[in-house]
C-alpha cells in the first residue's frame, strides 16, 4: 500500500551501486576527451550493453552463463568504442584502442561518490537504520569502488549479486539483501536511479525510492 500509515517501519536501507551512490559522470567527461563529441554517446553505449550482457546472462539458462560484471563492462565498452570510433583510426593497431580501453575502465574503477550520499549514510546510520549496496558489481569491484570513495565506514552491508549467478532483476538476486540485513524485504527500502532496477525491487517487494536521474544527476 502506498499510504503513510501503510507502510512498515523503515529498519534497512540498501542502495544500487552505479550511478546511484557511485556518480558515473567522470566517465562521459573522460571519453569526451577521448572521443571529441562522442562521449555522451559513447558512455550510453557502453552502459546500455552493459545491462544487455546482464539481462542476457541472468534470462539464459539460470546463469549457467555468468560472468562477473567486470568482465561484462570491459565487453561492453570493446563494443561502445568500436561503435563510435572508425575502425581504421589511426595509431588504433598499434595499441591506440587498448591505451583508451584501459583509461576508461581504470575509470570505472575508482568512481567518485555523489556528494550527498556521504551525508545521507551518516543520517541514516545516526537513525540506527542498517545501510548497504546491494549491486550487480562483483565483491571485488565493489570493495574497491566502496574503499576508494571512502564509504567503508558508512555502509554495514556490501552485498554482490554475484553468490547466485544472477543479476538484477532476478528475485535471487534481491533476496541477499534481506538475508544479508536480517531484515525483512518489506522493512527495507532499496534505492535506485535506475527506473528499471527500482521497479523490479518493488515486485520483490522492497519499498522503493527511485531517484529520477533527470532531476538530480548529470547522468543515470
Ligand atoms: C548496479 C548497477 C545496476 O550497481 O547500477 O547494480
Amino acid at each position: 500500500t502506498n499510504t503513510v500509515e501503510g507502510m512498515k517501519k523503515i529498519r534497512a536501507v540498501l542502495f544500487d551501486a552505479y550511478g546511484t551512490l557511485f556518480d558515473v559522470y567522470s566517465i562521459a567527461l573522460l571519453a569526451e576527451q577521448l572521443f571529441p563529441a562522442q562521449g555522451q554517446r559513447l558512455a550510453q553505449l557502453w552502459r546500455d550493453k552493459q545491462i544487455e550482457y546482464t539481462r542476457l546472462i541472468t534470462t539464459s539458462n539460470f546463469g549457467a552463463h555468468y560472468q562477473p560484471f567486470w568482465t561484462l563492462t570491459e565487453a561492453a565498452l570493446r563494443y561502445a568504442i568500436k561503435t563510435v570510433a572508425p575502425a581504421a583510426r589511426i595509431g588504433w593497431d598499434s595499441g591506440g584502442f587498448e591505451e583508451h580501453h584501459r583509461a576508461l575502465m581504470g575509470q570505472y574503477r575508482h568512481l567518485s561518490v555523489f556528494p550527498e550520499a556521504r551525508e545521507v549514510l551518516g543520517a541514516l546510520r545516526e537513525r540506527s537504520l542498517a545501510t548497504g549496496i546491494l549491486s550487480n558489481g562483483d565483491p571485488e569491484m565493489l570493495e574497491i569502488s566502496v574503499r576508494s570513495a571512502g564509504l567503508d565506514l558508512l555502509l554495514d552491508h556490501v552485498i554482490s549479486v554475484h553468490p547466485v549467478r544472477l543479476f538484477k532483476t532476478a528475485p535471487e538476486a534481491y533476496a541477499l539483501g534481506p538475508v544479508a540485513t536480517g531484515v525483512s524485504a518489506e522493512q527495507t527500502l532499496f534505492v535506485s536511479a535506475n527506473s528499471w532496477d527500482a521497479l523490479a525491487a518493488t515486485w520483490f517487494g522492497f519499498q522503493t525510492l527511485w531517484l529520477n536521474p533527470s532531476c538530480c544527476h548529470a547522468m543515470a
